[in-house]
């Protein structure tokens, strides 16, 4: 499967929001990641509702909502109601992960389960047939902009053999501190979908950088 590139708005510039998402629209991205922050769960605060509200008015491919906050379970319909096709609970946050799962599917969307780096992947075997994308987190998450986690290319590779070993047809997503130098290596691991938000928003040109990725 030719890998998949999820521009993050986090990066983005908020005050001229649909001239971004549009930008996006027009390029070689696959999705677009959504970040959402609670201020509970990770240590800032991104955007919610009528912020994503806004953005899906525009968005012409598929939202990818990365839910960094507690109790994802109170938000999982509204987030599908305001166009999420992949929703991304974090499995720190999940202490029924299995249900949260169910929960995602009964509404029609894709389920993905995130990790934090210090979470090793074979705490997800048991599930690893119900999860449609594991987010592997290569920066703590919170905010856009850090530094990437070199053992990030270890835990891909693991999670792969995890899933072949299942049969699973599950997708790996890498997230933070994604750029052009490591991009070959995630997808060499095994990565299927890259993330990248400040690599992408504070280049010359976003439109080439996603080409870039994407090649
Ligand atoms: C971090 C978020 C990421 C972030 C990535 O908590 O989950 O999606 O936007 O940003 P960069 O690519 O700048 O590390
Ligand atoms: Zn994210």
């Amino acid at each position: 499967m030719a890998h998949l590139i999820a521009p993050s708005v986090l990066a983005a510039d908020f005050a001229n929001i649909q001239r971004d998402i549009e930008m996006l629209n027009s390029s070689e991205a696959d999705w677009i990641h959504i970040d959402i922050m609670d201020g509970i769960f990770v240590p800032n605060i991104s955007f919610g509702m009528p912020v994503l509200e806004a953005m899906q008015r525009h968005a012409k491919k598929p939202l990818d909502v990365h839910l960094m906050i507690e109790k994802p379970e109170r938000y999982v319909e509204t987030f599908r109601k305001l166009g999420a096709e992949v929703i991304t609970v974090h499995y720190e946050a999940c202490p029924h992960l299995h249900r949260n799962l169910q929960q995602i599917h009964d509404l029609g969307a894709q389920a993905g389960v995130a990790i934090n780096p210090h979470t090793p992947v074979e705490l997800l075997a048991p599930v690893i047939k119900d999860v449609d994308l594991v987010c592997i987190m290569s920066v703590n998450p919170g905010f856009g902009g850090q530094k990437f986690i070199e053992g990030t290319y270890d835990k891909i590779r693991k999670l792969k053999a995890i899933i072949n070993e299942a049969g699973a047809s599950t997708k790996i997503e890498i997230d933070g501190g994604v750029n052009a130098n490591n991009a070959p290596l995630l997808l060499e691991a095994g990565a299927d979908v890259l993330v990248a938000g400040s690599f992408v928003f504070n280049a010359e040109d976003p439109l080439a950088t996603i080409a870039n990725l994407k090649k």
